[in-house]
């Protein structure tokens, strides 16, 4: 049975393209293997946020975890930061990753272009060490993340090769595994660029009231010409739309393309915006319960129990191949 481990950093509204790309695909993964799914609440820390809503946001991932239909028997749901695991593990794996590797992270580069060297936190430059930990404690074999993830899941491949040259088998060699339709759904303002909780334009957000869920995909920039047609590269608004809808109809963006041939634009956004809602709608409801319930609390304490069995075996295992001294 294949271990599987995911998780989301709690910095901002979680968007239709968390759920697409990670959330909706987490709960067909508990029939599968053996799951953990966090809250990646440390690496939020790794650009500025307040405390307040680091809170909030770690909450509201919490309960829709829950609302996709994970199920905390099945599945461990915690926090990052309450397993400490993590961070001890972190503090050995950095000496095994290297600044070259570091820097040549397209996330880094992306995060830290338009600021100063003084003002780049060591977090965010080190955030593939920490997400390798993660990976790496709990042995895990598959991490669906969404494409801008990938990089970072080759990197701790790299991390598992050089480590077990050195010390013999001790860690497991994980791969990422990235749904095919929805992988990258995109700004509804701007399809050139990802749909991202840090880029407010173009979202759908998963909190949002259903009628501006609705006026968002009416107003989301669609190209030239009045026909749907599948063409990515001549028409990447239809294309993005068409993604959308075939990812929440499980069906593949060449069939969603059939459904939708011969409709102009307007009539195609109307049926892509109920779809839309059609998912959204009882996901939101089902979240406010659970978020009013207060049983995420629970939840996170019983996952925080299961994840740490598990990691502190990897991290123990670790520790002795090291030379670092276990009892
Ligand atoms: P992030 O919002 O970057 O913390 O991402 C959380 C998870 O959602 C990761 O697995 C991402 O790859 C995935 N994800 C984020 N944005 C998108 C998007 N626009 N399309 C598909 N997957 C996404
Ligand atoms: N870096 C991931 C993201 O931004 C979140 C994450 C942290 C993660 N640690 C992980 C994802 C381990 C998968 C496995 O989306």
């Amino acid at each position: 049975m294949p271990t599987i481990l995911s998780g989301i950093k709690p910095t901002g509204q979680l968007t239709l393209g968390n759920y697409i790309g990670a959330l909706s695909r987490f709960k067909e993964y508990q029939d599968e293997g053996e799951v953990y799914i966090f809250i990646a609440d440390l690496h939020a820390l790794t650009l500025p946020i307040e405390s307040k809503v680091l809170k909030e946001n770690s909450i509201d991932i919490a309960c829709f975890y829950l609302a996709s239909g994970l199920d905390p028997e099945k599945s461990a749901i915690f926090l990052q930061s309450h397993v400490s695991e993590h961070a001890e593990l972190n503090a050995i794996m950095q000496n095994y990753l290297y600044m070259g590797e570091l820097r040549r992270m397209t996330q880094f580069k992306e995060k830290s272009l338009s600021m100063k060297d003084e003002a780049i936190g060591l977090g965010l430059f080190a955030y593939p060490v920490l997400m390798a930990s993660d990976i790496l404690l709990y042995q895990s074999d598959e991490v669906p993340v969404g494409e801008d993830q990938r990089q970072h899941v080759e990197l701790t491949r790299d991390l598992v090769t050089r480590f077990n040259h050195r010390y013999g088998e001790i860690l497991r060699m994980p791969k990422a595994v990235t749904p095919k339709t929805g992988a990258r759904i995109m700004s509804l303002s701007d399809p050139s660029k990802k749909m991202s909780k840090s880029d407010p334009e173009g979202d759908i957000f998963l909190k949002d009231p259903m009628n501006i869920v609705r006026k968002k995909i009416m107003s989301a920039v669609t190209d030239c010409g009045s026909e749907v047609t599948l063409d990515p590269i001549g028409k990447p608004g239809i294309a993005n739309l068409l993604n959308i809808y075939a990812a929440l109809s499980h069906i593949s963006q060449e069939e969603a393309a059939k459904v939708f041939g011969g409709y102009r634009y307007g009539d195609f956004k109307k049926a892509v915006a109920e779809k839309v809602v059609e998912v959204l709608e009882p996901f939101q409801n089902e979240y406010l319960r659970i978020k009013e319930s207060k049983e995420y609390i629970g939840v996170l304490k019983s996952g925080e129990e299961k994840a740490r069995r598990k990691a502190r075996k990897t991290l123990t295992k670790v520790q002795k191949a090291v030379g670092l001294l276990t009892f």
